[in-house]
């Protein structure tokens, strides 16, 4: 174990239990960084009450007994009864060599291994995927990343909007435009004026609406004809939403896709599932799942619908069967939904359900990963300015090209210029979804997400590939900066014991699916190796050869937790800006 909060925590409570008795070494040592010292334990305070002693007096028993060798220097007591413990440099030199070492650069596994179910991204096949489709898809993914590195076993689950009422009129459409214009246009991205001129017909021309509803029946009982022309539809869809994917850097397959459609045939059994259990139960000619604790405003119990009057399912029908599947088929320990905050009653009301029919116990939990709205500057709904959704598309491509103008005077040939721009672009996009906790909501601004300084994707990109060139100048690879690690410089000692918490900290992104604990641990990790960089030559003709070995070997670690933290959040990295 190298992060050295841990460690700490650990001999304090030994402390605890040898001076205090072990009923005392399970509590608390409440372990803070500190002002004065490199951390602080705080638990002589609140333990002082219970032990009916004064604070300064238990933390003084505390020190006595507090075992510092080989990684304490110095223990001290200050204030009302604080506990100021200062690490020594030879055991913070010691792990930063061994987390050079370990190939998994201090993060640790799993054990035993998770299965996990990721639920993100999601677009609807019969509207346009848009911006709130980007940040459940940039997130989701990288919870897949940090989840996978850590050992678990991932399911991606895209779960697309690809089924129900909508189909009969796009159907119908596609086939008013012909095949071939029809799905030009879907796999270019054309999907929102699709839907809604098809939605105008169908508000306008009765003879179409009445096409559009035998073709959703026709639709609903699989009539071979019909499941074609749904495919052509789907597929031509599915190319455009993968050449978004693609566009970003996200791991999603068509391997993951598992849409709502994937979940028709088993509406009835999940329905029956549910009747039988007596979950379920028919109220005004309506299958419903009455959770309990949900009321409405009229303090009635809260209905969640799962098969109409007229025999027809909705959304929450498939996210009930979707869970079912998923514990029971996918045997799955944990369910993230990464899914608009928005959605938080409905899931809610699902989970609730899926408790009450068994389905979810305390072996399996399923979490609403909240995903904050993304506004414009106005502060509402991000929007163009004629007011529609913003197409992914578009957005992403003026991303590229902001990006190739910010590094137009840095002397790259178009190609190189072009490949560089488009890692800027994304990486802008994409750390600054990453960078804000995901329920906040967050404005979208291209000045702000580009700027190459402050806690940007381009600042840590730039960071990154800084280290990099220090390699190129020094003429060896990272890997080949092996050297012992020396901390004579208070900037050298700072930025080794930063990179001992790369591992707690992807440790507890994951736990907690919380990805800018993640982002805001490197901002600070390339802010120590600023601070690093300008205090302490690397390369400089007088740093003697040792020093310079110590130093290639801090910037080897700090290179490999930034390109690992990075990966972990799908931002990639230039190899010079
Ligand atoms: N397609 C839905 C939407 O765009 C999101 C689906 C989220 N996942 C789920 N299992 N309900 O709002």
């Amino acid at each position: 174990m190298t992060d050295p909060q841990i460690v700490l925590a650990e001999r304090v409570q030994q402390a605890l239990g040898t001076a205090f008795g072990a009923e005392y070494a399970g509590a608390d040592p409440l372990i803070r960084p500190s002002q004065f010292a490199d951390y602080q334990a705080n638990v002589a305070l609140s333990l002082a009450k219970r032990l009916r002693r004064a604070p300064r007096e238990v933390a003084q028993a505390l020190a006595e007994a507090l075992d510092a060798s080989g990684v304490f220097a110095g223990v001290e007591i200050s204030g009302p009864g604080f506990l100021n413990i200062t690490l020594d440099d030879a055991w913070i030199a010691d792990q930063a060599s061994r987390t050079l070492h370990d190939p998994r650069t201090g993060v640790g596994l799993t054990a035993p291994p998770q299965t996990v179910v990721i639920d993100y991204s999601a677009p609807n096949a019969a509207k346009e995927m848009h911006v709130g489709h980007l940040r459940t898809t940039i997130v989701g993914d990288s919870l897949a990343r940090v989840h996978e590195y850590l050992g678990n076993r991932v399911i991606r689950q895209n779960h697309l909007g690809d089924w129900g009422t909508p189909f009969g009129m796009l159907i119908e459409h596609l086939l008013d435009i012909g095949e071939g214009p029809a799905l030009a246009r879907l796999e270019a991205g054309g999907g929102s004026e699709f839907y809604q001129e098809a939605r105008a017909k169908f508000d306008s021309d009765e003879a179409f609406k009445q096409r559009s509803r035998t073709r959703v029946s026709t639709l609903q009982a699989e009539e071979p004809e019909t499941i074609r022309l749904w495919h052509l539809f789907m597929d031509a869809t599915i190319r455009y939403f993968n050449r978004v994917y693609g566009t970003l850097g996200v791991t999603l397959t068509d391997a993951d896709i598992a849409g709502e459609s994937m979940y028709n045939r088993m509406l009835a059994e999940t329905c029956d599932d549910l009747e039988a259990a007596g979950t379920a139960v028919v109220s005004e000619g309506a299958l419903c799942v009455f959770p309990p604790g949900f009321k409405g405003s009229d303090d009635r119990p809260l209905p969640l619908i799962i098969r109409k009057s007229d025999g027809g399912y909705g959304y929450a029908t498939t996210d009930l069967a979707a869970i079912r599947y998923r514990v029971r088929d996918l045997k799955v320990d944990r369910i993230l939904y990464v899914v608009g905050a928005e959605q938080s009653l409905h899931f809610q009301m699902i989970f609730a359900a899926a408790r009450q029919a068994g389905w979810l116990n305390d072996d399996v939990s399923a979490e609403h990963i909240q995903i904050g709205m993304m506004l414009g500057s106005d502060g509402r709904r991000f929007r163009t300015r004629s007011g529609e959704t913003v197409k992914l598309s578009a957005l992403l491509d003026e991303a590229v090209q902001r990006a190739s103008a910010a590094i137009a005077d840095r002397g790259y040939d178009e190609a190189t210029r072009a490949e560089i721009a488009h890692m800027v672009g994304m990486g802008a996009v994409k750390y600054a979804d990453l960078s804000v906790s995901h329920d906040s909501e967050y404005i979208f601004d291209f000045d702000r997400m580009l700027a190459f300084t402050g806690n940007t994707g381009p600042y840590m990109q730039y960071a990154t590939a800084r280290i990099r060139s220090i390699f190129r100048k020094a003429g060896i690879a990272p890997s080949a900066a092996t050297g012992a690690i020396d901390l004579g410089e208070p900037a050298e000692r700072a930025l080794a014991l930063q990179l001992l918490g790369f591992g707690t900290v992807v440790e507890t992104a994951g736990e907690t699916a919380e990805p800018h604990r993640l982002s805001g641990y490197l901002f600070e990790t390339a802010s120590a190796f600023t601070t690093f960089y300008e205090k302490c030559p690397v390369l400089r003709d007088d740093v003697p050869p040792a020093t310079r070995e110590s130093r290639l070997a801090l910037c080897a670690l700090t290179l490999r937790v930034l390109e690992t933290g990075l990966t972990l959040l799908g931002v990639p990295i230039p190899d010079r800006m």
